[in-house]
């Protein structure tokens, strides 16, 4: 995971596919070049944790699930680029939201800010997985930021052939998403600052 040090933001970014020419770490990449100033997005590769146990979980997290979870503790806010698998999120992001989701009620994604977005070839652009995730979300309490929704059909035409995205309309979407993603990020930091503030009541 390699953090950018400009800014003041902090973002985790990631991809629910594992595949090396994936759309969605394609869209995950181009996102970390249309940050707002003062945000900072770094990757945290899935490809290391383990499917979920609760008889794994009783004996401690493992060091993948630990160092995710921290991952995700020192952030300001989640970026998930998701594909759709049958109607659904894939099991790789789905499995790794369920480690996270863990202890409930007192979860690192209690409370914290994530943008959604996701690619695929077809035209539904993964609106039903985007629908499943938002709806996780009410269990593990994060707060999804709702619109835009990024939701990118025909996905395979909107990357040129070194990866870089192309498409003005996506580039514009994702740049009104992580720009609504910093809003709520510093909305929760005002809102826990008056909190914890002597003054409160
Ligand atoms: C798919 N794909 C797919 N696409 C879609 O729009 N709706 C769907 O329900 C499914 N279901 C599905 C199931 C499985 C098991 C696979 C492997 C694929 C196609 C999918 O969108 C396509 O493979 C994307 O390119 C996957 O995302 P990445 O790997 O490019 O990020």
């Amino acid at each position: 995971m390699v953090f950018n040090e400009k800014g003041s933001t902090r973002v985790l970014g990631l991809a629910g596919s594992l595949r090396a020419g994936s759309l969605n770490k394609k869209l995950l990449l181009a996102a970390t070049g249309l940050a707002p100033a003062g945000m900072e997005i770094g990757i945290f590769d899935l490809g290391s944790i383990p499917l979920y146990n609760f008889d794994v979980e009783q004996a401690g997290d493992p060091p993948p699930v630990a160092a995710f979870k921290d991952a995700i503790h020192r952030v300001d806010g989640l970026l998930i680029a998701t594909p759709e698998y049958q109607h659904g999120v894939p099991g790789v992001l789905k499995n790794a939201l369920d480690w996270a989701s863990r202890p409930p009620g007192k979860s690192v994604l209690q409370g914290k800010p994530v943008a959604i977005m996701g690619a695929s070839p077809g035209f539904t652009g993964t609106a039903r997985a985007q629908t499943q995730l938002r709806e996780s979300f009410t269990f593990s309490q994060a707060c999804a930021v709702l619109q835009p929704e990024v939701i990118v059909g025909r996905a395979h035409e909107k990357f040129d052939g070194d990866g870089r995205l192309t498409d003005a309309t996506t580039i514009q979407l994702v740049r009104k998403l992580l720009d609504e993603l910093n809003e709520l990020v510093g909305l929760l930091r005002l809102s826990h600052s008056k909190l914890n503030s002597p003054a409160a009541p």
